[in-house]
């Protein structure tokens, strides 16, 4: 009776608990918000950037008037901030701490752009989850990361910082990177995760960052807003507005696109952050006239917190009291703040461990995934069969080029914390793997990826001569990519190609490996070389994983995320994009073929360029490995399906080959005639499959109709029916198609 009793009392408890546990976040958040001033308010709506400790800064705290800091990552510094924040503050709310974790923190795994090319979200996954326990170890509790943009045009230096081309793949990438980062339950390994930059920041004109774009409403929708809404769905907790004016809208202040779309149409309940100062660069965009107005546009527009251009701070009071934006709004924009604090347990944990920061950073798991991921991206892009070497034959390896020992380059940008002396680069790796195996040479010839210098080119081929193999690393420095790192020549720097080139005259076999923080035009690089393997930049183990896949441990398996051009002056060249009405046909007249003042010729009359062929130097979603693939052709569940259905799609893979390997399996779709033109092609899944030498599988896709929906005449989103094409391909540019029809 009594335990009983006492069972029924324990129930109505842990009930109660869990009642006002279901409760409390937004309670919480109310009964905040109703004992804080504007002043407190505003302060909430405000994020500084922070380096060491000053009092000033702290003083403000202390007032309430800052809601988040970044840039700052000592421990103890930000302890004495939260400190000041959450005992020596009125209301006692704490700072949310944020940080550029963007592909490691201190264990730096490929840069996103490599991280695509492994066509494997779980993985991605997994090495965001590491990157948020170690720096939530440190104090990071939000993140901004993943970005999202869409990218066609590698002369821009951001490509590096997201997932290439194609809103599937970026979309798989990003949502696996808000789940690692959030991890599946909230903790205090929890970081925010932050999409951005809001939007089509990606597009800007002549690969130039922060330039202008002009993408139209129908293709934001169809191509650069999918990736977004997917990821707020995943649960992202705040989202970034971008630096760019798109159509002539800077998108921090753009209402249509933060409160219409992101939160009237996809329901986003966290909170917009500006990009750093983009609130107070609508003065230099010609769209504010002052700081005050810039504020204005921007909150109005539905940015919640301003980073860095102090104009809410400084305004948002007048603004109210002159009824440019309500009190409402402002109660909204704390609410979403607050929010994201209690969901991550700030208010319950907002102090730092000290003692347990170090033991967090580079353990054995992490490290672990930081090589494999390495292993995953890297793209073998041509292979005369020099690779795998093979160890009973080769004797003797000349490394050599500018990467080949770089531990800070090969981390890529966006590497504040990770340590360059914990980068295993090649050169270390293949001494400390394969030494035994092979007697290793090293000389550099040139050091770093943009010096000139025949001396070392001279010496590189002296010791050439003494080698089986040549193994030449080559790329960009960190510093060629990332923000504010546009090129317009994206052939290898310095004196690269003729080392290349004077290797290959040696007669020696030439096996390249290419560190980028884009793809790089290779059409040189293909005539001077024996094999191509591409490695991004591979973060902190990209040396052991370079080696292995080199020496055969490993075998390739990663797809370019990208197309690579043949020339620069293609770009923007992509793969699904749509035909145009005299789509180019393989039999134009190149320049040298046109005869000296003729008149125009029929061949020509298609869409191409007269200097340069209209295919790309590799497609996207192409990649090599050490065995050989065969697709059978592509067959349909059913001739017809309806708009609700879903239709099997199959092919059967073979290895050809000698080798056990992963092949990435591709699922591509066009759709024929629509009340818009309709891209060539487009990715609509993958799959990773490993098979044995001589095996077969049936390798099956469930293609859900609904995922075919568009934005088309009447821009409302829905599946078109008519007829479609479909291939289970190795690349973007390969397969056998089957046909259905939707009904
Ligand atoms: C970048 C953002 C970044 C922010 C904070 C800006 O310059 O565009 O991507 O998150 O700085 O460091």
């Amino acid at each position: 009776m009594v335990r009983n009793l006492i069972s029924i009392a324990v129930v109505a408890l842990t009930t109660a608990i869990s009642v006002f546990a279901q409760q409390t976040e937004e309670q919480r958040v109310e009964s905040l918000l109703q004992q804080m001033t504007l002043q407190e308010k505003i302060g909430q709506l405000n994020q500084l950037s922070v380096g060491g400790f000053d009092q000033n800064t702290a003083g403000m705290m202390r007032s309430g008037l800052v809601g988040s800091i970044l840039n700052e990552c000592n421990p103890k510094v930000l302890n004495r901030y939260q400190k000041a924040a959450v005992e020596e503050s009125r209301l006692g709310i704490p700072l949310i701490i944020s940080r550029d974790v963007i592909h490691g923190f201190k264990t730096m795994f490929p840069i996103p752009l490599g991280l695509a090319a492994t066509f494997d979200p779980e993985l991605v996954q997994q090495g965001a989850r590491i990157s948020a326990v170690e720096a939530t170890a440190s104090g990071i509790r939000w993140t901004f990361s993943p970005m999202l943009d869409i990218a066609r045009d590698p002369r821009w230096g951001r490509i590096a910082e997201g997932s290439g081309e194609d809103t599937y793949l970026d979309t798989q990438m990003g949502v696996a990177m808000v789940k690692g980062y959030q991890g599946e339950v909230i903790d205090q390994t929890s970081m925010a995760a932050c999409v951005k930059h809001f939007v089509a920041y990606g597009a800007a004109e002549g690969g130039r960052d922060y330039n202008s774009t002009g993408v139209s409403e129908r293709t934001l929708r169809n191509v650069y807003l999918p990736p977004f809404e997917a990821c707020v769905k995943a649960g992202a907790m705040t989202l970034m507005t971008s630096f760019n004016d798109n159509d002539g809208i800077p998108s921090t202040g753009n209402g249509f696109l933060v409160n219409d779309v992101l939160r009237g149409e996809w329901g986003f309940e966290g909170f917009v952050v500006s990009d750093w100062a983009s609130i107070s660069e609508m003065i230099n965009h010609g769209y504010a006239e002052n700081n005050k107005h810039a504020g204005e546009l921007a909150f109005n527009a539905g940015v919640d917190m301003d980073m860095m251009s102090y104009s809410y701070i400084s305004h948002l009071e007048e603004l109210l009291n002159e009824g440019k934006v309500s009190m409402e709004a402002i109660d909204n924009a704390v609410r979403s703040i607050l929010r994201v604090k209690f969901r991550l347990g700030l208010f319950e944990n907002p102090y730092i461990d000290e003692d347990k920061v170090e033991s967090a950073f580079y353990s054995a798991e992490a490290l672990e995934a930081a090589r494999k991921s390495a292993v995953e991206s890297a793209v073998l892009l041509t292979n005369n069969g020099v690779l795998p070497l093979d160890k009973s034959k080769v004797k003797t390896v000349l490394v050599t080029g500018p990467m080949a020992d770089a531990p800070h380059d090969q981390l890529g940008t966006w590497t504040f914390d990770g340590d360059p002396a914990h980068t295993v680069t090649p050169l270390k790796a293949i001494k400390q793997l394969y030494g035994n195996d092979v007697k290793v040479i090293y000389e550099p010839g040139l050091t770093y990826s943009r010096e000139f210098n025949d001396d070392g080119i001279a010496k590189a081929v002296k010791a050439a001569k003494k080698a089986d193999v040549i193994l030449a690393f080559m790329g960009e420095e960190a510093i060629l990519s990332g923000e504010a790192h546009s090129l317009v020549d994206i052939t290898l720097k310095g004196d690269q190609r003729k080392m290349i080139e004077a290797l290959h005259a040696t007669g020696k076999p030439v096996v390249l490996n290419i560190m980028a923080g884009r793809q790089l035009v290779l059409d040189h690089e293909v005539a001077h070389s024996d094999a191509i393997l591409y490695s991004f930049h591979p973060g902190t183990m990209g040396g052991p994983a370079i080696a292995q896949l080199i020496f055969g441990d490993e075998t390739p398996s990663g797809k370019t995320p990208v197309t690579f051009p043949k020339h620069v002056g293609q770009v923007p060249l992509y793969y699904n994009h749509n035909m145009t009405g005299r789509p180019a046909n393989g039999r134009e007249e190149m320049l040298h073929e046109i005869p000296l003042r003729a008149g125009q010729t029929s061949l020509g009359m298609t869409s191409y360029w007269l200097d340069c062929p209209f295919a790309p130097e590799f497609p996207f979603g192409y990649g090599l490995t050490y065995t050989t693939f065969e697709y059978g052709a592509t067959a349909v569940g059913a001739a017809e399906v309806g708009t609700d259905g879903v239709l099997k799609v199959k092919a059967t893979l073979k290895n050809t080959g000698k080798k056990e390997a992963t092949e990435v399996v591709q699922l591509y779709v066009r759709d024929l005639v629509g009340s818009v033109t309709r891209p060539v092609r487009e990715l609509k899944g993958f799959q990773r499959v490993t098979l044995a030498p001589g095996e077969s599988r049936e390798v099956v896709f469930e293609l859900d109709i609904q995922d075919l929906a568009f934005y088309g005449k009447d821009m409302v989103k829905k599946v078109e029916p008519g007829k479609f094409q479909v291939w289970i391909a190795g690349d973007s540019a390969s397969g056998v198609l089957a046909e259905f029809e939707v009904k």
